[in-house]
């Protein structure tokens, strides 16, 4: 593992700018290893030195995570049955054994997926327990209408008895077939389902955020990115402004319809 700067190795995992961290050293609130360490520009090697900050461990590099805007026509699986598999996109340089894809988007679904060879946190990612609300853009076969709002609030019935835990579910302006849908749960074709029981059809899906996450703009599809610790943190947050409100779509809608 390559050495790195102890200001930047904090900075990329914590909330703190690298002027912050050259005060907080001066107060003596950093250690490395145990020891007061006032120098900020010292090199560390994230896997071997522990770190803290007013006493609160800074975790190292053990695991890579990846956020890929997948393209369709790639499977979420580290398997190549039924297509090539989504970590073919991933450069070499991003890489590593073990990664996975930590949960599905179909086939023909686009956008945010999380790829990573931590199965700890994958595992309290996928957990039906963790509820991390995930939201969708959707091109339906016949226009949307407000009354999905209620039915999907009330926790649809699917067509095979299933019943989902409430979602919201809202139009996008200037657009009568678009929709933008959050659930917080991940059943198997759920979106798809959810509208079919609604009565409509979904034609087209792409899911632009995983908890605080959002599918940065400047990420086209089938390119993928490294995640520094605190946007993986952000997963699990709960964003200062709601997502879903956001007015993000139509930058997504023109993807939506242009893919
Ligand atoms: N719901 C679906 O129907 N498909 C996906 O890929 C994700 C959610």
């Amino acid at each position: 593992m390559p050495l790195i700067r102890l200001d930047k190795f904090i900075s990329e995992r914590t909330e703190y700018t690298r002027s912050q961290i050259k005060q907080l050293a001066a107060k003596g609130q950093i250690s490395l290893n145990g020891r007061t360490e006032k120098k900020t520009d010292v090199k560390i090697d994230p896997e071997k030195d522990s770190v803290s900050v007013s006493g609160r461990e800074v975790s190292g590099d053990r695991f890579k995570y990846i956020l890929l805007n997948k393209p369709q026509g790639y499977v979420s699986s580290t398997e190549e049955n039924d297509g090539p598999s989504v970590l073919q996109l991933i450069p070499a340089e991003l890489r590593s054994k073990g990664m996975f894809p930590a949960g599905r988007l179909d086939k023909d679904t686009t956008g945010a997926l999380l790829i990573t060879d931590d199965g700890e946190l994958a595992h309290k990612m996928l957990s039906p327990k963790s509820h991390i609300p995930k939201i969708y853009i959707v091109k339906l076969d016949r226009p949307y209408e407000n009354k999905y709002v209620d039915i999907f609030k009330k926790g649809i019935k699917l067509a095979d008895g299933d019943t989902c835990l409430p979602a919201r579910v809202r139009g996008v302006e200037n657009s009568d077939k678009l929709a933008l849908i959050e659930l917080h749960e991940g059943k198997y074709h759920q979106v798809k389902r959810m509208f079919a029981a609604a009565g409509n059809h979904v034609q087209k899906l792409m899911r632009i955020s995983l908890g605080g996450l959002i599918l940065p703009e400047k990420l086209g599809l089938g390119e993928s990115m490294e995640l520094l610790h605190k946007d993986v943190e952000n997963l699990f947050k709960q964003p200062p402004e709601d997502p879903f409100l956001a007015d993000f779509s139509d930058f997504f809608s023109a993807i939506l319809i242009n893919n």
